[in-house]
């Protein structure tokens, strides 16, 4: 198929033009170059979608399927009057963030209640309204759905994307540190419920979309799973021998000033519960049936961490630091006995 990327400069963007290249299609990446480079071998064109001519690099050219990864409602919309009668079909990535409600676990993305799309003055989350994010998404899938039409429109939710390329301070985080080895700390209850996608996974799922015309709203997040068999995998995949989990109630680690998700002090993967007992739970049963696949967790963790040795440089420095662990273990084992 013929494929417009508009992204494809990092992460899940480079991730769709990669596997789409493999896959013999015929692929074209539209960004300014700003953020990193596209795949060798893919074509790719040069456009400012903050210009509402952004797209004009593919003026009159027709594409059997688009892939957009934008944040603002404004480059839908530009996106949409630009290309409307010219693609077959059209897979929005949008975010699990479009939920308000984060608090009850097993929602469906075909039933969940969504925010109200950011108004017309709100168009960036970046410029430090990030409380937006999620309005923002709500309004780039409205105007696409509208202007594409619901029947060739895929609104893929992703929840959090992890693997090769994720600039993030989170899942990144856990690598490292399993990689360090020792006593780690292990934030809540091996009970609580985690979830990720892998980013290769999502990517495939949105070519499949692009492929099988798949339409409507989907969650592209992971089934959720224990964090004791996330931390275990990822230690048997990547952890020297003796390494160990120890457990730490969160009323303690908020005691200690240990931070959730992400930032300076977090431990990532980790959110307060009972408020977000819904962020990483949510019913994706729906999302399997429509093709979305999950590989093994030592996968991911491998491939990631090749990548981490590979570019030192583009990996996010975040989360809780060796001292800062130890000291917060050192405390515990103190308030344990
Ligand atoms: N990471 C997560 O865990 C997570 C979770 C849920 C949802 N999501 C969503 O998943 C998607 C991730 O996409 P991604 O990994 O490809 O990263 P991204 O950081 O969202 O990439 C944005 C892409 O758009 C391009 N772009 C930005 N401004 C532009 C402009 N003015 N004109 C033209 N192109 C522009 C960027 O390239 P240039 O800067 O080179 O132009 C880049 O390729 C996003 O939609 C995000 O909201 C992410």
């Amino acid at each position: 198929m013929r494929l417009l990327v508009l992204g494809g400069t990092v992460f899940l963007g480079r991730a769709v033009a990669r596997l789409a290249q493999a896959a013999g299609h015929d692929v074209t990446c539209l960004a300014r170059g700003e953020s990193g480079g596209a795949i060798d071998g893919v074509r790719f064109v040069t456009g400012d979608r903050d210009r509402p001519d952004g797209l004009s690099a593919v003026d009159g050219e027709t594409f059997d399927a688009v892939v957009d990864v934008t944040i603002r409602p404004s480059h839908a919309r530009h996106a949409v009057a630009a290309l409307a009668g010219r693609v077959g079909h059209y897979s929005f990535v949008s975010t699990c963030n479009v939920y308000p409600d984060d608090a009850t676990p097993g929602q469906r993305a075909d039933t969940a209640k969504l925010h109200d799309p950011a108004p017309p003055e709100v168009d960036n989350p970046r410029d430090g309204q990030m409380d937006m994010y999620g309005p923002c998404k709500v309004a780039a899938e409205n105007a696409i759905r509208d202007g594409i039409g619901a029947d060739r429109v895929f609104l893929c939710r992703a929840g959090l994307i992890v693997g090769p390329e994720d600039r993030s301070d989170r899942f990144p985080y856990w690598v490292a540190r399993m990689r360090r080895g020792g006593e780690v700390l292990a934030p809540g209850s091996p009970d609580d419920l985690v979830s990720f996608v892998d980013v290769d996974d999502l990517a495939e799922w949105l070519l499949l979309a692009g492929t099988t015309g798949l339409a409507g709203a989907y969650d592209g997040a992971g089934l959720p799973m224990p964090r004791s068999r996330f931390l275990t995998e990822l230690r048997d995949a990547l952890a020297p021998d003796g390494t160990t989990l120890t457990w730490v109630d969160q009323e303690f680690l908020v005691e200690q000033d240990v931070r959730p998700w992400s930032g300076e002090r977090a431990l990532p993967l980790w959110l307060p519960l009972p408020e977000y007992a819904g962020f990483m739970t949510r019913d994706t049963a729906r999302s399997v049936d429509a093709g979305l696949t999950a590989r093994p967790i030592a996968d991911t963790a491998l491939r990631t961490a090749d990548w981490m040795q590979a570019f030192p440089q583009d990996v996010k420095a975040g989360g809780l630091v060796a001292d800062d662990e130890a000291s917060v273990l050192r405390e515990w084992h103190v308030r344990s006995v």
